[in-house]
């Protein structure tokens, strides 16, 4: 939810900036900007050259291309927008009045209203509707008071002016400041939104995601909640909120995976529901060890600390979106593999109403990116209340599924799940909420193994055949993905104009009838509407008719008789009918069926998830729209 950089170095900042805005365009694209810092013919102040364009990255491109954006030093953002329409007067960076000093910002500042109002009144005119546009004005201005007290404009200046602002901000920000009075500094703070500064050679790249950093340098120093830098070519200076020094090791980004590429696929999308497969494979390779005859190995190799599980009673899931989706999944799974009483909510919801405290409880935060903010300031919140109790049986227990461990979320918990599914670039989650899935299955196995005797959940002897099941995954899931790539490529044109969809699923699979309205809607901005299909007689059946196309999840087991006779009862009102089944005589009542392999109805959801992902992206691509960065959406949400 808007992606940030700032470059300082010895070389031009402009192309750098860009190249970084690119990588963090799926944060949002609703406009682009930089500003560099240029010390033309020695003069000081320097010039500020600010190139700001509404839309994607590209027309930013083409404005620096034919203007030129010089200076050693310099500061981008791509937005989504919060406040104020994605307009070039509303895009970043944010200049003072007099246009010396630049401010582009992540995050929300939600007293900004106040703040405007009070600076409006000392006679600051405002050109943006934004809540950033405060703070260049506010370091300006403290600035000018320092410098009238007979302070010289400098590095450390800026960074004082920046240290003395921040309390007045409410809300949660990363930012980067520049000011043409010191064009040899640069000055990033972060709070409760992500910001990592790289060490290149002589030269400071920041950004608010790894990717941008990825081609730049493996070497990075992720900030903490209230830190304020000072970055000179010359070093680093880190500050606590507390204005006290920090010296911190950097760290080492691993693997490749932080590079994005859509190799020959159309769009990342496609590409990453074809890396399920890999996903998977990598997952029963890291996870499911070999049986070995006689020995008592467990089923699951799952690298939890004693004291997160041990004793557990209960389970709460905290979760937005996909994420959610799969915590659902996840819920069915600790209740009936593991027999542990799982509770998922809205992270956004959680906050507000947060339910009684339970002694004995995990507290799982489930978000693909580890930066959302609501899943993160629900997990913050769980956290403290739990601290305040001296029973250590309400002591907190907090676990991170996420596909980022080096995320805010990695910092925040005790424990990650690292889902490894390597970078995710479309805006619309697939791989990931796959790895979501194989997480919990890996959570739910570990629980129901430690559990043992448990009167709940399933026997030794039906896990132990679920476990050999799941070896099959990859290879089932790589011809899913061909298959379905092609059927729902040749069905996509049946439903490019249609306006409405349901999507009926029961039991373990009425999350991925959530999944499949939430992928259509998304991006193919077709309405759609996912329900637990034994609930459509109780009111939606009256949208019916054949107009409405009804997708029903049908697969064998406990609810496949029902979900049937539910999918007849939409025949009978004329709806067209898709069916996620087994073909056989019993699913001829579809007028299309995607087939799905018979597998034990608790691993079904890793299947039939696929029809309902190649589906939406088809339909969404023959409608010939922007799949991978839909409007509106932005692939992290950082702000609450
Ligand atoms: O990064 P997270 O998993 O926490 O993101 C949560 C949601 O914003 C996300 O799943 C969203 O719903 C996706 N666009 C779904 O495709």
């Amino acid at each position: 939810m808007c992606g940030i950089v700032a470059l300082i170095g010895s070389r031009e900042a402009a192309p750098q900036l860009l190249e970084g805005l690119r990588q963090l365009e799926y944060r949002g694209y609703d406009s682009a900007g930089i500003a560099t810092v240029a010390v033309e013919a020695g003069c000081i102040p320097a010039r500020l050259h600010c190139l700001r364009a509404e839309g994607k990255l590209v027309n930013l491109t083409a404005r620096v291309e034919a203007q030129g954006a010089p200076g050693l030093c310099g500061i981008g953002h791509t937005r989504w927008a919060t406040h104020g329409k994605p307009e070039e007067r509303n895009a970043h960076p944010h200049l003072d009045g007099s246009g010396q000093l630049a401010v582009v910002q992540n995050g929300i500042i939600e007293n900004h209203r106040v703040l405007r109002e009070e600076l409006q009144a000392k006679g600051v005119v405002f050109k943006s509707d934004t809540d950033t546009e405060v703070i260049p004005h506010l370091v300006a201005r403290r600035l000018a008071e320092l410098q009238a007290g007979g302070l010289l404009a400098s590095g450390s200046l800026l960074l004082r002016a920046v240290q003395e602002v921040l309390p007045l901000l409410h809300g949660a920000y990363a930012l980067a400041v520049v000011w043409a009075q010191a064009p040899g500094a640069l000055v990033v703070a972060r709070k409760a939104a992500p910001l990592l500064i790289g060490l290149g050679e002589g030269e400071f790249l920041c950004a608010s995601d790894t990717p941008a950093l990825a081609g730049f340098t493996r070497t990075i120093l992720p900030m903490e909640d209230g830190e304020v830098a000072l970055l000179t070519p010359l070093g680093i200076e880190l500050y606590d909120a507390a204005g006290e020094r920090v010296q911190r090791t950097p760290t080492l980004l691993s693997g490749t995976e932080h590079v994005a590429d859509k190799r020959s696929f159309r769009h990342f999308m496609l590409k990453e529901i074809h890396e399920q497969p890999e996903t998977a494979a990598l997952w029963v390779a890291r996870h499911l060890p070999e049986p070995t005859v006689g020995a008592a190995a467990p089923l699951v190799a799952l690298p939890l600390d004693a004291g997160l599980l041990d004793g557990l009673e209960r389970v709460q899931l905290l979760a937005c979106g996909t994420s959610r989706h799969a915590a659902q999944v996840g819920a069915y799974l600790l209740e009936q593999l593991a027999g542990i009483p799982t509770d998922v909510f809205y992270a956004s919801e959680f906050r507000y109403a947060p339910p009684p405290l339970s002694a004995h409880t995990l507290t799982v935060g489930v978000t693909q990116s580890g930066e959302t903010a609501d899943t993160l300031a629900a997990l913050a919140m769980e956290q403290e209340r739990r601290r305040q109790v001296a029973d250590p049986a309400y002591a907190p227990r907090l676990l991170g599924i996420t596909n980022r461990a080096e995320s805010s979320l990695g910092r925040l918990v005790d424990q990650v799940l690292d889902i490894g599914a390597g970078i995710e670039v479309g805006v619309a989650a697939t791989k990931t909420f796959l790895g979501q899935l194989l997480a919990f299955y890996g959570l739910a196995f570990a629980l129901a193994e430690r559990r043992g005797g448990s009167i709940n959940g399933r026997s030794p002897e039906q896990r132990r055949a679920l476990a050999q099941q799941l070896r099959q995954l990859p290879q089932q899931l790589r011809a899913l993905v061909d298959d379905h790539d092609r059927r729902c490529e040749a069905l996509a044109h049946r439903f490019a104009e249609t306006q409405d969809v349901i999507f009926l699923g029961r039991g373990i699979n009425y999350p991925i009838a959530l999944e499949g309205a939430l992928k259509l809607k998304e991006i193919s901005y077709i309405h759609a509407e996912g329900y637990p299909a034994g609930e459509m007689k109780h009111g939606p059946i009256a949208l019916l008719d054949a107009q409405v196309p009804v997708v029903s999840i049908a697969v064998p087991g406990t609810v496949f008789d029902k979900v049937l006779s539910n999918a007849q009862e939409a025949k009978a009102r004329d709806a067209q009918l898709i069916g996620v089944a087994p073909e056989g005589p019993d699913t001829e009542l579809f007028d299309v069926v995607l087939p799905v392999p018979e597998v034990d109805e608790l691993l079904s959801p890793l299947l039939t998830v696929i029809p309902m992902q190649l589906l939406s992206y088809h339909i969404a691509a023959h409608r010939g729209l922007d799949v991978d960065q839909p409007r509106n959406l932005a692939k992290s949400v950082t702000v609450e």
